[in-house]
């Protein structure tokens, strides 16, 4: 059987998840696309999915009754409106990250999915899907490195564009580690806390970078995340995990070792399209697999909305330089582990 799927928001991603969706995952289809900008919707169609519709909005593309799932890959303030129209229509939804930009949002999204009592939303947080996160939790779940005691992570990007701001440092980039670290840790925030340690030259005036948010969790664990966005140097993801036994380093994506002019040298990947490259291509074929066996593996709607609450704590701290207190609502028993 292949799975029937419209897609919402036709951008870098949405255009992605469509080439992903015909060329790599199988079982499924795009059977439409659309966007704010139509022609840009028929222009992935075109490239991708030629006999795919093109709807004039992205209600309009829910209510298809060809449409059995939606991947949602408009900008971060329009999900919620969608992630709800489809629970709406009892759709199945793959939303990229954020679930919402405003807590409140991901809240509504929760409660509907647990009044319906079926899981119908995965959350696009691709880490969990990467082999070497998956390595990572494999042996720390085994007992190997003892009881964790501190995480030291850092996020560093060569360099970010104009409009990039201090906030989208928490909301697009620190993100990743946020979920990340609750999956990998089984564990859940108490409190955050954000230092600036000298300011680099390469920023753009607006820009205060580097940061380090500090997280403290419900086991005690410390976290530190450095996020670097004018690191100048390449994309570069680290976490080392350290245990009462011992300590875990998230494997390097494998380069080829040069050995050259008295120097021992490998690439750095410059772009995190490439970084995950893999990582999505399993996310996406585990939604569509997860769909047709009526249940979702990936990330769910509380888990995007701890995300966003953690979020919002850190940039409150980003702003008041305290250890600030990141506090969720209880989780409905529907999400329970
Ligand atoms: P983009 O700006 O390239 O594309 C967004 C598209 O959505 C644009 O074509 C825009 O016209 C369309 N759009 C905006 N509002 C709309 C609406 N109300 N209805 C329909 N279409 C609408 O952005 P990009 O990079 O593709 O990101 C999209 C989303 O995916 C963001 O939420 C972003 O955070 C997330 N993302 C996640 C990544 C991950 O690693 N999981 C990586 C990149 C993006």
């Amino acid at each position: 059987m292949t799975l029937k799927i419209g897609v919402i928001g036709a951008g870098a991603i949405g255009e992605d998840h469509t080439r992903r969706c015909m060329q790599v995952v199988s079982g499924a289809e795009i059977v439409a696309i659309t966007d704010v900008n139509l022609a840009r919707a028929r222009e992935v169609a075109d490239k991708y999915a030629p006999d795919a519709k093109v709807p004039e909005s992205g209600e309009a593309l829910i209510a298809l009754p060809e449409v059995e799932a939606i991947i949602v890959t408009s900008w971060g303030g329009t999900h919620a409106q969608y992630v709800l129209e489809a629970l709406k229509h009892g759709k199945y939804v793959f939303c990229e990250k954020p679930l919402a930009t405003e807590a409140e949002d991901c809240r509504k999204i929760v409660e509907t999915e647990a009044a319906l009592g079926r899981r119908l939303v995965q959350v696009g947080f691709m880490r969990p899907y990467d082999s070497g996160y998956r390595a990572l939790k494999k042996l720390i779940d085994a007992g190997e490195i003892g009881e964790v005691l501190m995480v030291h992570a850092a996020h560093r990007n060569a360099r970010v564009g104009e409009n990039y701001t201090i906030q989208m440092s928490v909301t697009d980039t620190l993100v990743h580690e946020l979920d990340v670290f609750r999956w990998m840790l089984a564990d859940d925030y108490v409190s955050a806390q954000v230092v600036f340690p000298r300011r680099t030259s390469k920023a753009l005036p607006h820009m205060r970078d580097p940061q380090i948010i500090m997280l403290e969790t419900r086991k005690g664990i410390r976290i530190d995340v450095e996020v670097f966005v004018n690191c100048q140097y390449g994309y570069d993801i680290k976490c080392a995990v350290v245990g009462e036994l011992g300590e875990a380093i998230l494997p390097l994506p494998a380069a080829v070792e040069v050995r050259k002019s008295a120097k021992q040298s490998c690439e750095i990947m410059t772009d995190w399209k490439d970084r995950f490259i893999a990582a999505y291509d399993v996310e996406l074929q585990d939604f569509v697999d997860g769909v047709k066996a009526g249940k979702l593996n990936g990330a769910t709607s509380w888990d995007g909305y701890c995300a966003s609450v953690a979020a919002d704590v850190c940039v409150k701290a980003q702003e008041s330089g305290r250890i600030e207190p990141i506090t969720m609502m209880d989780r409905p028993a529907f999400y329970d582990r």
